[in-house]
């Protein structure tokens, strides 16, 4: 008898626990708020290196896909399938001279491998899940305006930005889908030209050097790697191995060897364990700070801009997609105040939600996403709001004025506007 009930206690306990994971799954927002618009900004997926290591083989990675390779996913052949049938008159000169998916058995530098497409397709369908099936951000007719899709001209960035588009609208019509073309990393078309943004860089860019200087471990390790390799230190550096033994690492092929012995794990975990220290420094005197609020303001503008038009009732742009890179998404994080945000790995999503309340119809509010996790209050525009507020979002006006006002006000100058800012004399 004891024993049953414990049995029955037992399955009740994993009754609740299923229930309790299942709402914390589902109970993305209160009932009476409405899904308006998305914004969704990612790094491209798993990629070969950019750089060889000077005087070693590169490693031997097929970047073509088949099923049979881990990782998988059950609409990589289908996806394969779907991009064969693309036409150049989907995509903005020159992203239409580009390969819609990885298929060359030795890597091309920075390729897109498999695992970089099936990233990038489990990304498109858990915000099909969420966005499409539970929330109907689009109607089942969605029309081509609905969506805004832009990519830097790197093929990794198009196929990745394919790749989430097929998860998240599986066999779309290639009638609907434009892809634009932007040339800067920054997403900052038309408004590039900011000298005072360059000289936080280069300001930035002397704090690096300076501190690796320092690191006499780290010095050490880039010389015996060179004579490992039996090129100058110098030129060892500038090849910047770690990108490499990255690859090395994730795909789990043995570093590189020569007549003089082997690069190993003791000199990645130096290069590693100084890239941590540097990202400390770097949050601490706050010249990438800078740098970032002045290089992420043109495509917050163009964010918060989107989703006015949006509250306002309009119908257009509803999702919008940017397909990116590491430094577009950095300064984006390290502006919004985000300094704990892990740097963002291949394929990391941030993802800005527009609500409106239906109770109060005129009030919209934001929720920020970084892979996955909600960081609205952390973000130095909302950091308190949720103790004065039972809203669980922050109001779009928060989002709005820091963007128009706040981020020049973050810069401690005089500037109140993005050309002033970058302009200040005597910076
Ligand atoms: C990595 O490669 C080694 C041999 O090179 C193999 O023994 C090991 O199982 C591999 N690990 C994984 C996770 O594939
Ligand atoms: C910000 O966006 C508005 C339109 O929403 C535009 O008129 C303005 O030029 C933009 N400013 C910058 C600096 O990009």
């Amino acid at each position: 008898m004891l024993f049953r009930n414990r049995f029955l206690l037992l399955l009740a306990l994993a009754a609740l626990l299923a229930f309790v994971s299942l709402s914390l799954q589902f109970c993305h927002a209160p009932h009476h708020f409405k899904l308006v618009s998305v914004h969704v900004f990612i790094r491209h997926g798993d990629r070969y290196p950019l750089y060889v290591i000077p005087k070693t083989k590169r490693p031997e990675i097929d970047c073509t896909l088949v099923a049979n390779r881990k990782p998988y996913h059950p609409k990589l052949e289908a996806f394969i399938s779907h991009m064969s049938k693309g036409s150049g008159a989907s995509f903005e000169s020159p992203l239409n001279s580009l390969p819609l998916y990885p298929n060359h058995p030795l890597c091309e530098m920075g390729e897109l491998t498999q695992t970089g497409v099936v990233q990038h397709l489990q990304n498109g369908q858990l915000l099909r899940d969420i966005y499409l099936k539970k929330h109907k951000l689009l109607p089942n007719d969605w029309s081509a305006d609905q969506l805004y899709l832009e990519t830097t001209g790197k093929s990794r960035t198009l196929q990745s930005g394919l790749a989430l588009l097929y998860g998240f609208l599986p066999d779309f019509d290639w009638k609907k889908i434009y892809f634009r073309h932007q040339p800067s990393a920054l997403f900052c078309s038309g408004s590039c030209y900011c000298p005072v943004r360059n000289q936080y860089l280069e300001k930035e860019q002397r704090r690096q050097y300076l501190l690796r200087l320092k690191n006499s471990q780290l010095e050490k390790t880039y010389g015996e790697m060179a004579k490992i390799v039996d090129v100058p230190t110098k030129q060892l550096r500038a090849a910047n191995p770690i990108d490499s033994m990255l690859c090395h690492f994730c795909h789990n092929v043995s570093f590189p060897c020569t007549r003089n012995g082997c690069v190993d794990m003791e000199h990645f975990k130096v290069i590693k364990t100084h890239q941590i220290e540097d990202e400390r420094e770097r949050r601490e005197k706050k010249l990438y700070f800078g740098y970032s609020l002045l290089g992420a303001h043109p495509i917050l503008n163009q964010t918060i801009g989107r989703m006015q038009r949006a509250t306002e009732g309009r119908k257009e742009e509803l999702f919008a997609l940017y397909s990116a890179h590491d430094v577009t998404l950095s300064p984006v994080l390290s502006a919004l105040g985000l300094s704990e945000a892990r740097f963002p790995r291949f394929a990391a999503r941030l993802i800005f939600e527009l609500w409106q309340d239906r109770e109060k119809p005129s009030e919209h509010s934001v929720r920020i996403l970084y892979n996955g996790v909600d960081v609205t209050f952390h973000t130095s525009f909302c950091q308190d709001h949720h103790k004065r507020s039972p809203k669980p979002m922050c109001p779009l006006e928060n989002l709005v004025r820091f963007v128009k006002r706040d981020m020049f006000v973050a810069l401690g100058g005089s500037g109140t506007n993005y050309y002033d800012a970058c302009h200040r004399e005597g910076f």
